[in-house]
């Protein structure tokens, strides 16, 4: 999360899994901890979402917080989906499944979606960590989505920006 923080950037974590069970599944936005949710995502001009792939699609229990949003919530937004999950079979289920609910609810911009093999994530307690390979992949994807957010200028004005990688070389 620290690497999305910067001179003009707040950063707010929502752990679904911590809002209240029965008021997410009756969308009942009037609970206070769902009503501070739904704020959130309003105030935010970027939002960084990430689900495990349970069954070949992103998880209930994200649908059910996008169910409850308004239609537009992420309207004008910069989105940047990731998804953790144990086979490469599913890859694509961010891109099938999740992106077009995010496009019918306004988002302005959706960087790359970023899928992470299980076997690439290390958990400790609360706290999670990704290998070399994978960090690198995901700090590009975090420079592409501050750079959608305009807080860092693109390498590349004219086609898509490509940043060094951690050991110094050109990705792509
Ligand atoms: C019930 C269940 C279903 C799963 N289905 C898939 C699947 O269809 N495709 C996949 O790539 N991984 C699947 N996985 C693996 C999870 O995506 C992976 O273990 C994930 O990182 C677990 O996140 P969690 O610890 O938050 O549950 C499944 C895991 C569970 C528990």
């Amino acid at each position: 999360m620290h690497q999305l923080e910067g001179p003009l950037a707040t950063v707010r974590h929502i752990r679904l899994r911590d809002l209240p069970p029965a008021a997410l599944l009756r969308a009942d936005a009037s609970d206070p901890q769902i009503a501070e949710a739904v704020a959130a995502v309003e105030q935010a001009s970027g939002i960084v979402i990430a689900t495990p792939i349970y069954k070949a699609a992103y998880s209930g229990l994200l649908k059910v917080f996008l169910d409850l949003l308004p239609q537009f919530a992420l309207a004008g937004k910069i989105v940047l989906p990731c998804a953790t999950g144990g086979s490469l079979a599913h890859v694509l289920a961010l891109d099938y499944g999740l992106r077009p609910v995010l496009q019918s609810m306004g988002a302005r911009h959706i960087v790359q979606s970023q899928f992470v093999l299980e076997p690439h994530l290390k958990i400790e307690g609360d706290s999670l960590s990704v290998d070399d390979v994978t960090g690198a992949t995901l700090l590009e994807a975090i420079y592409h989505f501050r750079c959608a957010l305009g807080h860092a200028p693109p390498h590349d004005q004219l086609g898509h920006p490509r940043p060094e990688r951690a050991d110094g070389t050109a990705s792509g």
